[in-house]
C-alpha cells in the first residue's frame, strides 16, 4: 500500500479516504472500545500512514471527521444528543487590514448616523484559536451546555463541560438572574499540549497536530472522564439569551463574569479611536509569540451595548462587531504542475500543485491561482519557485513567483489556460466582462454534478448527518447517487440493482441504517434551505432567505418563478423589487427555473420532501406580517437601521410600492413612491410616526 502511487484526480483520493477512514474507525473501535484489535500494530500503522499521505496530497481531505483529527474511537454520528441554541451562535466578519478596519468604524457611525467624529469606543479581545461553547444557567445553576454546530443547533457536551475548571456549577455572587447564557472559547495552552502529545505518544497514540485539534478531540470525548483528564480552559467573551441584562457597555459584562467565576482574557482593552484600535492590534500582535495560548486576530467590539443592540446582524455575523486577523503566514516552494478543478456553476478554477511546504504550522500542497488573469497577470509557469501565503481559515493562495538568478533561461512556457472543460470536454467559455472561464454543459458536465451534489447536502444546505463530501463522492463513483433526489430514493433502491450497501466496504448494518435515518429526519426541511441547497447562482444563504421570506411556501415561490419568466409580469416585477435581490439575481432564478433540466431535478426532489413554509418570527408589533418601503430622508435614523428594525418586528421591505405595500414610510424629499402611494391608496406614515412603532415594541 505504501507504495501505491496517491492518485492525481481528488475525487479518486476522495473515495480511497473515505474507505480508509471507516476501515481506520472500525478498528480503532475494536481495539479502544472492545480491546479485540483485529490487525497488527504495523499493520494498523500503514493504514494510517497511506490516510495521511492522502491528506498532504489533498489537505482538503482531512476534516474534522477524519481519523487523523481525532484519537481512539472517534465520536459516532449522532451520539451527543442536540440542542437549539435559544439565540444563534454568530461568526465573525474578518478585517484583514487598516482599511477594513476604517471601514468597519465608518460602518457603524453610518448605520448609527452619528458625525464622521462622533467616536465609537471599541472593545478589543485577542481572537482565541479554539472552539466556542455555550453554556447555559438557570437561576444561577448551569443547566447545560453545547458546541456551536452550524449556528442554530449544536451538540449537547453538557458533562464535558462541566470537567472544565473555568466554568462553575453555580454563580457566584449577588447578581443572579433567572436565565444566563455564557459564551466563550474553548483551548488548550501549548505548554498542556506538548504534554499531552508527549503522554499520547507514550501510549503508542497518534499525536494532535495542534492545540486547536487537541482541544476539539478532548472536547467531544463519549467518556467524560476522558476530557476531565485533558487540560482544557474556557475564555468567556459573550452570551446568547439572557433573561436581563443590566449593563451599559461589554467590558461591563465582561467584569460581571469574572464576579461570577469565569476567566476572561487579560489582554482585553477599550480603544476610544480608531487609531487606538489599531495601535492595540500592534501591541497584542507583538504579545502574541510570548503568549502560551493561540491567538489568530483581535476581536473588535462596539463598547456600548445599546450601540450593539440597534446595529444587531446581518446575515451570520453581527454588525457591531469585527475579527481582525493578524498578516498571512507565506513560504516559497516549487510549482510542480496546475490542475483545472470544476465548480458546482462550472467555473473552471486553476489550483497550484505545490512541492508540500509548512505554512504557519500547516503543509499545504494545494493552492489557488483564482483564474486566466491572475496566472497571466502573476506570470506563473510550472517549475517556477513560488511564494504562497494562507492567512486563518482562507484557501492558501500563490502569491508571486520569485525571480532568481537562473529565473529567466530555465523558465517553462507560459501556461496556456484550457478552452475545454476537463470533465466533460465541452467548451469552456467566458463571457465578457466576466474573470471566469465556465463549462458549457451544465448539468450534462459530471464534475458540475458532483459539485451540486456536494454543496446540496452541505452543512449550511440540507445537513445530512453521515452524508458527507466523501459519501457523496463514493455514491456517486457507484451510480447510487446522481442527482438530488436519488438520495431520498436510496433506502427503497438499495439492493436493486447494486449490490446491498450494507455489505460493501465501510458500511455495515448499523450505519446503514443510522444513514437511512438521518436522510428520513431532512425529508422535512425548510424552505431556506432547499432554495440555498439547489446551488443556484448568485443565491447564498442570504438570498436563499430573502426569497423564503418574501414567498413564504414553495408553490408561490414556484408559481412566481414560472410567472416571471415574462420579463414585463407583475411577478418579475415583484422579485426584482424584494430588498436585495435585484436584477442580476432576479434573471439567475429565472433562468434556473426555466430550464427543463433544472425543472426535472426540482420535480423530482419535490416528490420527497415536505417543504416548510418559512415562517417570520412572529411578534406582537402592528407591523408584523406587513409589506413596508421607505422614500424620502431619514433623520433620527438611517434607513438601513430602519429597514433591520422592520425585518427584525416581522415586516418584509421592498424597494418599490406596488398594489402589495401596505405602508409606505416617507421622509422629507419624497418623490415619485409617494405618489405612487397615494395613487393606490397606500397609507404613507412619517419618520415619527415610524420611530413610535418601533419603540412600542418591548424587546
Ligand atoms: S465573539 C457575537 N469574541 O471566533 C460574536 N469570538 O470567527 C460571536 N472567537 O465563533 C463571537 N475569540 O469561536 C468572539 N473574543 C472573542 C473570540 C471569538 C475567538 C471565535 C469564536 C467565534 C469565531 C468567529
Amino acid at each position: 500500500m505504501a507504495d501505491k502511487p496517491i492518485p492525481k484526480d481528488k475525487l479518486a483520493a476522495s473515495v480511497e479516504h473515505s474507505k480508509l477512514a471507516a476501515e481506520i474507525r472500525r478498528h480503532d473501535e475494536a481495539y479502544y472500545l472492545n480491546d479485540a484489535p483485529e490487525i497488527t500494530d504495523s499493520d494498523y500503522d500503514t493504514l494510517r500512514q497511506r490516510l495521511n499521505a492522502l491528506e498532504v496530497a489533498f489537505p482538503d481531505l482531512a476534516g474534522e471527521d477524519s481519523p487523523s483529527q481525532t484519537v481512539g474511537a472517534p465520536p459516532k454520528a449522532g451520539r451527543f444528543g442536540k440542542i437549539t441554541h435559544a439565540r444563534p451562535m454568530l461568526s465573525l466578519a474578518n478585517a484583514f487590514g487598516e482599511e477594513d478596519m476604517a471601514d468597519f468604524v465608518e460602518r457603524v457611525q453610518r448605520f448609527l448616523n452619528l458625525g464622521d467624529n462622533e467616536p465609537v469606543e471599541l472593545l478589543a479581545e485577542p481572537k482565541i484559536d479554539g472552539l466556542s461553547a455555550s453554556i447555559r444557567y438557570e437561576k444561577g445553576q448551569l443547566v447545560y451546555g453545547a458546541t456551536r454546530g452550524d449556528g442554530q443547533v449544536g451538540e449537547d457536551i453538557t458533562a464535558n463541560l462541566r470537567t472544565l475548571p473555568d466554568i462553575p456549577e453555580a454563580l457566584s455572587g449577588d447578581f443572579v438572574p433567572d436565565v444566563f447564557e455564557i459564551r466563550g472559547e474553548v483551548y488548550m495552552r501549548q505548554d498542556d499540549f506538548f504534554a499531552l502529545n508527549e503522554q499520547q505518544e507514550a501510549d503508542g497514540k497518534p499525536p494532535f497536530a495542534n492545540p486547536r485539534n487537541a482541544a476539539a478531540g478532548s472536547l467531544r470525548q463519549l467518556d467524560a472522564t476522558v476530557t476531565a483528564a485533558r487540560p482544557l480552559r474556557l475564555f468567556a467573551y459573550a452570551w446568547g439569551k439572557t433573561s436581563e441584562l443590566p449593563f451599559e457597555t461589554q467590558k461591563d459584562v465582561l467584569e460581571q463574569f469574572k464576579r461570577w467565576g469565569f476567566s476572561t482574557n487579560p489582554l482585553t482593552e477599550a480603544a476610544a479611536t480608531l487609531d487606538d484600535a489599531l495601535a492595540l492590534f500592534d501591541r497584542i500582535g507583538e504579545a502574541r509569540s510570548s503568549l502560551d495560548y493561540d491567538i489568530d486576530g483581535v476581536v473588535f467590539k462596539v463598547n456600548r451595548l445599546d450601540w450593539q443592540d440597534r446595529l444587531g446582524m446581518v446575515s451570520r455575523s453581527p454588525r457591531w462587531a469585527i475579527a481582525h486577523k493578524f498578516p498571512a503566514e507565506q513560504a516559497q516552494t516549487i510549482l510542480q504542475d496546475i490542475d483545472i478543478q470544476v465548480g458546482r456553476t462550472g467555473t473552471l478554477t486553476p489550483v497550484a500543485k505545490l512541492q508540500p511546504v509548512n505554512v504557519g504550522g500547516v503543509m499545504v500542497s494545494n493552492a489557488t491561482l483564482h483564474n486566466e488573469d491572475e496566472i497571466l497577470r502573476k506570470d506563473v509557469r510550472v517549475g517556477d519557485t513560488v511564494i504562497v501565503q494562507r492567512a486563518g481559515d482562507v484557501i492558501p493562495q500563490v502569491v508571486s513567483v520569485v525571480e532568481d538568478d537562473h529565473f529567466k533561461s530555465e523558465r517553462s512556457v507560459a501556461w496556456a489556460f484550457p478552452h475545454v472543460c476537463p470533465s466533460c470536454g465541452s467548451p469552456a467559455e467566458r463571457k465578457e466582462g466576466e474573470a471566469a472561464r465556465r463549462c458549457t454543459s451544465g448539468l450534462v458536465c459530471p464534475a458540475q454534478r458532483v459539485e451540486r451534489l456536494r454543496h446540496f447536502v452541505s452543512r449550511n444546505a440540507m445537513d445530512i448527518e453521515g452524508l458527507g463530501e466523501k459519501q457523496i463522492a463514493a455514491f456517486w463513483e457507484s451510480g447510487r447517487i446522481e442527482s438530488p433526489a436519488d438520495i431520498f430514493t436510496l433506502e427503497a433502491r438499495d439492493g436493486e440493482s447494486l449490490s446491498k450497501l450494507s455489505e460493501e466496504e465501510g458500511w455495515g448494518a448499523t450505519s446503514v441504517a443510522n444513514l437511512y435515518a438521518a436522510i428520513n429526519t431532512r425529508r422535512q426541511i425548510g424552505l431556506e434551505r432547499v432554495l440555498f441547497a439547489l446551488g443556484i447562482r448568485h443565491i447564498g444563504q442570504e438570498n436563499a432567505k430573502l426569497l423564503a421570506r418574501h414567498y413564504a411556501s414553495v408553490s408561490v415561490f414556484l408559481s412566481a418563478m414560472r410567472d416571471a419568466q415574462d420579463e414585463a409580469s407583475d411577478a418579475r416585477q415583484e422579485l426584482e423589487n424584494i430588498d436585495g435581490i435585484g436584477t442580476k439575481v432576479a434573471a439567475a432564478l429565472v433562468d434556473f427555473f426555466a430550464a427543463p433540466v433544472n425543472q426535472a431535478v426540482v420535480h423530482a426532489l419535490l416528490e420527497e420532501l415536505d417543504v416548510q413554509d418559512y415562517v417570520v418570527e412572529t411578534t406582537d408589533s402592528e407591523i408584523a406580517g406587513k409589506v413596508l418601503a421607505f422614500t424620502g430622508s431619514l433623520e433620527q435614523t438611517t434607513r438601513s437601521e430602519a429597514k433591520a428594525q422592520a425585518e427584525a418586528l416581522g415586516a418584509k421591505v421592498t424597494g418599490s410600492v406596488s398594489k402589495k405595500t401596505d405602508i409606505l414610510v416617507a421622509g422629507p424629499g419624497a418623490g415619485s413612491k409617494l405618489t405612487k402611494a397615494k395613487e393606490l391608496g397606500v397609507q404613507v406614515i412619517d419618520e415619527s410616526e415610524w420611530i413610535s412603532i418601533v419603540s412600542k415594541v418591548s424587546r
